[in-house]
């Protein structure tokens, strides 16, 4: 059957994953109410199309850091690809390279920095997560940054990894023949069967707890790449952010597989953008599956959306061949989104072109 929208992938990525992987993507953490609020709240955001304009040229270019990139709509890190398909990362970064746009490398990728570098020119960042020991961090940031990724996405909503309960049920652990590529050379690539989430236990011997904000000092001092905090969703932090010199933020809840019960990323959007008063461009990600969402998103102030669970399943159902046509479908969306809305470039598209229902309480039922 023809596959026309981005979430029909994830059918049939279930139906041909093994259920310990098809689990460790899919999940949320605790009672996943974050999970399904991340896509409920797009829904409570409704257009004010404008018409009669002219939207015979549209264009969905933008500017990522200085890059410029095709559309607002780039990939975000996802951990351990292979065991979606056997190409893992790489399918990834040549599809997203193709459809002009910047991936995200996670940290726990089953493929090196090197190696998706060697899939050909692309624009690329690269997740950190940081380690309690700290030459593994320098030396794995100074890797990445000699293989052309372009910034470092820091993450920094996850000193411990969130309950997620089928990965504990399940043991979740890295299927064998695989390892973080990046690790290997430093004997911590593997992710092996414990009482628990293998992943949990991973993260609790090594992540290092104790990271806080003077420590993006430090990680500006190792490296001359712009660092995007990635998992800011409040006003406070944000504006701490920008004194301490972020490049940009990432308005992200991990898929809300951490903390459960924050709100949906595309809630806490606006307050972000307020605090930061266009001094950084601030991102999104989080339940983005439309692109309507992306509409959404960017009237409330986002430079671009990232979109994480859409690529390991496109990935899965159809290697790098499905992730080019998730990017296609989510762009071809968006396009429309704008024509139908009367915007002809990004700069368009304003507060103005949406209605929320924190805007106007009766608007909406409340429970939709
Ligand atoms: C993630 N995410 C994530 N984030 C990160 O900083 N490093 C990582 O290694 C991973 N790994 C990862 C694995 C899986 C299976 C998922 C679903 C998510 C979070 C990711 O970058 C992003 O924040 C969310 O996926 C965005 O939400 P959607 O698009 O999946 O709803």
């Amino acid at each position: 059957m023809e596959i026309t929208n981005v979430m029909e992938y994830e059918k049939i990525a279930k139906e041909k994953l093994p259920k310990m992987v098809y689990d460790y993507y899919a999940s949320g953490a605790e009672d996943q109410w974050t999970l399904q609020e991340n896509r409920n709240a797009f829904s409570r955001i409704l257009f004010r199309p404008r018409i009669l304009i002219d939207v015979s040229k549209i264009d969905v270019s933008t500017t990522v850091l200085g890059f410029n990139i095709s559309m607002p709509i780039m990939v975000a890190p996802t951990a351990m690809q292979k065991m979606a398909h056997p190409d893992g990362e790489l399918a990834t970064a040549r599809a997203t390279s193709a459809a002009g746009t910047i991936m995200t490398l996670s940290s726990w990728a089953t493929c090196s920095v090197e190696e998706v570098a060697s899939t050909g020119p692309g624009i690329r960042f690269f997740q950190l997560y940081v380690y309690q020991d700290r030459n593994v961090v320098r030396q794995l940031v100074k890797r990445a940054e000699e293989a052309g990724f372009k910034a470092i996405a820091l993450t920094v909503d996850t000193p411990r990894l969130g309950r997620r309960e089928s990965d504990i049920k399940n043991r979740f652990a890295l299927p064998r023949g695989l390892t973080l590529k990046n690790f290997e050379g430093l004997d911590l690539g593997k992710i092996d069967k414990t009482n628990d989430s293998g992943l949990a236990s991973y993260v609790a011997g090594q992540v290092d707890q104790s990271l806080c904000w003077k420590d993006i000092k430090w990680l500006q001092s190792i490296t001359s790449l712009p660092i995007l905090v990635k998992g800011v969703i409040t006003a406070e932090d944000a504006r701490i952010a920008v004194e301490y010199g972020a490049a940009g933020i990432i308005v992200s809840n991990h898929g809300a597989r951490q903390l459960d019960y924050v709100p949906a990323t595309i809630m806490a959007l606006e307050e972000v953008v307020k605090a930061v008063e266009g001094r950084l461009p601030v991102f999104l990600d989080g339940g983005v599956r439309r692109g309507t969402d992306v509409f959404k998103a960017l009237a409330l102030g986002a430079s671009g959306v990232f979109v994480g669970r859409p690529s390991l399943f496109s990935l899965a159902a159809d290697g790098e061949a499905g992730v080019r046509k998730m990017l296609q479908m989510l762009r071809d969306e968006f396009e429309l989104t704008m024509a139908l809305s009367g915007c002809r470039s990004l700069r368009e598209i304003s507060r103005n072109h949406i209605k929320t229902d924190w805007d106007f309480p009766h608007y909406l039922p409340a429970k939709l």
